[in-house]
């Protein structure tokens, strides 16, 4: 694969960590101190398929091409209001993509979606199922959140990151993992009990679960070997890489991997202090304010990594 061009959405309303201090028992000092967040965007009467749709449109004018030149959509996506039909069906619907076939389908790999998509895209691409893909991941977290529970609703923010991805060689490398740890993060929708059961054990509130010190810890480790890998596996070094995009957290994991790998800031891309954690949307978010900001370049090495709920993670090589 390579990235023809890419877009994003943001929802219009921003929120600062003073104006969640307004109702809960939190404050702008334990936000940023804790995670780096100062804002983030939040969903309000804005539909989240529209803005999937929008971050979607951008990507294709990006690459120069229009909708009649798509023929496949994948969407990663944790959750929206939508269980059927997929988030890329209605981006699909949105953007009037039609073409003589353009199957659609969605992924959810967690936070670490985003690099999970690139891999698959790039076997669609390779194997000739596709010769331009438009790939958006784009997430409404905040609407799954309990407002009332401090430590995880100041985290998350929502919006849309997208690509179009064309038929190359510049996914260099490419690492996945999964270790099964439920436990960790877990987030279930409320079930309606049927009339053949009792509803005992059926639970109707379920707020997120979420082991931030054991999900702090494993993201860094995980990160720290999955980047080596892919780094030595494209038979490069770290002083190749021109630009770090991680998946946008914590800006204390950030900072703890780049430490450890003794790399300068300026090679470490981070906007969760304005976005929040956007979970899969983040990384592709992000990289598309890198580029539109001019600091990326046609050539340059970037590396991608991604982690959360499952225990997933991934990362990859791709030259720009
Ligand atoms: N405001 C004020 N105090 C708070 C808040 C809040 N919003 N949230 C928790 N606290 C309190 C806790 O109650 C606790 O109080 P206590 O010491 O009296 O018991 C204290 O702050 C410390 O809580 P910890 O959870 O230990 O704080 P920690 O330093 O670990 O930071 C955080 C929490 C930010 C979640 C961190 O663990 C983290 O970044 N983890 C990894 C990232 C993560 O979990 N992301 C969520 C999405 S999953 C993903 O993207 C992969």
């Amino acid at each position: 694969m390579k990235i023809l061009g890419t877009g994003s959405a943001l929802p219009k309303k921003t929120v600062s960590n003073d104006m969640l201090s307004e109702f809960l028992d939190t404050s702008d000092e334990w936000i940023t101190t804790r995670t780096g967040i100062k804002s983030r965007q939040i969903i309000t009467d804005e539909r989240f398929e529209d803005l999937a749709a929008l971050a979607g449109e951008r990507a294709i004018q990006a690459a120069g091409l229009s909708a009649d030149d798509i023929d496949y959509i994948v969407c990663s996506n944790v959750a929206n209001c939508y269980i059927t039909p997929s988030l890329a069906s209605l981006v699909q619907g949105l953007l009037g993509i039609k073409g003589p076939s353009c199957p659609t389908m969605d992924i959810n790999s967690a936070c670490a979606g985003f690099v999970y998509g690139l891999d698959l895209c790039d076997a669609l691409l390779q194997t000739s199922r596709a010769s331009h893909i438009l790939y958006v991941c784009a997430e409404e977290v905040t609407r799954f959140v309990d407002w009332n529970q401090r430590e995880t609703c100041v985290l998350f923010g929502d919006g849309a990151g997208a690509m179009v991805l064309g038929k190359g060689d510049n996914l260099l490398s490419c690492k996945l993992t999964s270790v099964p740890m439920a436990d960790v993060i877990t987030y279930r929708l409320p079930l309606e009990p049927t009339p053949y059961e009792t509803g005992e054990g059926i639970d109707t509130h379920l707020p997120m679960q979420l082991k931030g010190r054991e999900v702090f810890r494993n993201a860094v480790n995980c990160a720290q070997r999955d980047i080596a890998d892919v780094i030595a596996k494209a038979g490069l070094t770290a002083d190749d890489i021109d630009h770090f995009l991680l998946h946008q957290a914590n800006l204390r994991i950030v900072e703890a991997i780049r430490e450890h790998m003794g790399l300068p800031e300026e090679r470490f891309h981070s906007n969760i202090q304005r976005r929040g954690n956007t979970s899969s949307a983040s990384i592709p978010i992000l990289l598309d304010e890198v580029v539109r900001e001019g600091k990326i370049k046609r050539g340059d090495l970037l590396l991608f990594d991604g982690f959360g709920a499952g225990f997933v993670t991934g990362a990859a090589v791709v030259r720009y």
